[in-house]
């Protein structure tokens, strides 16, 4: 599986220890920047990593930020692209497990080292369960395609 990674200043420190463990699980990736702790625009990073997910050129991506909000909100503007804001074990987990989530964002002022490797390997592993989920995503499709025609 390949997936894109980027970050902001606030993630630099905490993408760069997710390269690493990426890189020792032997997983395909794209590092989308930003390459240092000089300050940027977290939706200039979010908007390159979200645009490879959304067009399928990558099935998955893996955004940081200071908090992971801002992330997941630029995140969750492109088509096809289900963000979501893992801080814990139990959200990366049901975030896969309920809304086959493609993009895993954390906050790089909130969580440690320790416990993204831990999300990260679970988000990476664990199966979207399908069944009464695919009907519930299906409807969020639906709103994202009535948004586009009704513009509502
Ligand atoms: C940058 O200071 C910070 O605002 C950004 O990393 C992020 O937390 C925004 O949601």
């Amino acid at each position: 599986m390949k997936i894109a990674v980027g970050c902001d200043h606030a993630g630099f420190g905490l993408k760069e220890e997710v390269v690493g463990l990426l890189k020792s699980l032997n997983i395909e990736f794209i590092d989308c920047g930003t390459n240092g702790t000089q300050s940027v625009d977290y939706p200039d990073f979010g908007e390159k990593v979200s645009g490879l997910v959304s067009s399928g050129k990558v099935e998955r991506g893996i955004l940081i930020c200071g908090t992971g909000i801002g992330m997941s909100m630029v995140a969750n503007k492109f088509p096809n692209v289900r963000a979501s804001l893992c801080n814990d074990l139990f959200s990366a987990k049901m975030s896969r497990l309920h809304n086959d989530a493609n993009v895993l964002v954390m906050g790089g002022r909130v969580i440690g080292k320790d416990l993204a490797y831990e999300i990260v390997k679970t988000w990476m592993t664990t199966p979207f369960e399908g069944d009464r989920h695919i009907r519930r995503l299906n409807k969020i499709r639906k709103i994202e395609e009535d948004l586009k025609t009704d513009g509502k």
